[in-house]
């Protein structure tokens, strides 16, 4: 017997970091220079042949940036499964609000036992550094492991680097939970 998992995924993170673009990159392999800021929130479904006899359905929440600032994050989160939380590697503001992000999310949405949802740190527009992050590479490793994220992933939604990764980790470690 397939059985159907339905996997609720935020994609969180402060204005323009590229969050609608890696969902694009993700379900329809494409990518636009043009800039429009999602309204609310906004709906993308990916089916998986997860293994043999697992299909998963995964639905990923676009939330708006903006979103930061109104009170309506509460019901988007609800019986969410997992986020990706992202950020700008070009804007040091962007990865000072990856805390904030993060702290909403645990605030407000829980795994049943309580445990904080499984979250992915994914440091987006990769592809606009001049110099590499190796340097910084131990401590956002460290960073990582003390605010409770699963993993994290220098990514680029312009050249498709490391989405499908940054995703498979976050559906590996939501799959792990049960
Ligand atoms: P809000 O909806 O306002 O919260 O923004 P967002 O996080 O959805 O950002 P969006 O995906 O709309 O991208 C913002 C801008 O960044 C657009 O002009 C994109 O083309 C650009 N962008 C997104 N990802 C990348 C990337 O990986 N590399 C580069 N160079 N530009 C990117
Ligand atoms: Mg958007």
């Amino acid at each position: 017997m397939q059985q159907q998992r339905l996997l609720k995924v935020l994609v969180i993170g402060d204005l323009g970091v590229g969050k609608t673009s890696i969902i694009k990159r993700y379900v329809h392999q494409i990518f636009s220079q043009h800039y429009r800021a999602t309204i609310g929130v906004d709906f993308a479904l990916k089916i998986l042949n997860w293994d043999h006899k697992t299909v998963v359905r995964l639905q990923l929440w676009d939330i708006a940036g903006q979103e930061r600032y109104g009170n309506m994050t509460r019901v988007y989160y609800r019986e969410a499964v997992g986020a990706l939380v992202v950020f700008d590697m070009t804007r040091a503001s962007t990865f000072q609000a990856v805390l904030k992000w993060k702290r909403d999310l645990d605030s407000k949405v829980a795994l049943g036992n309580g445990r904080p949802i499984p979250a992915v740190l994914l440091g987006n527009k990769c592809d606009q550094l001049s110099t590499g992050l190796c340097s910084k590479l131990p401590k956002l490793e460290n960073f990582t492991r003390d605010h409770g994220f699963v993993g994290w992933y220098e990514t680029s939604a312009k050249d498709n680097t490391n989405i499908d990764a940054a995703i498979m980790c976050l559906v590996e470690s939501i799959m792990a939970v049960e």
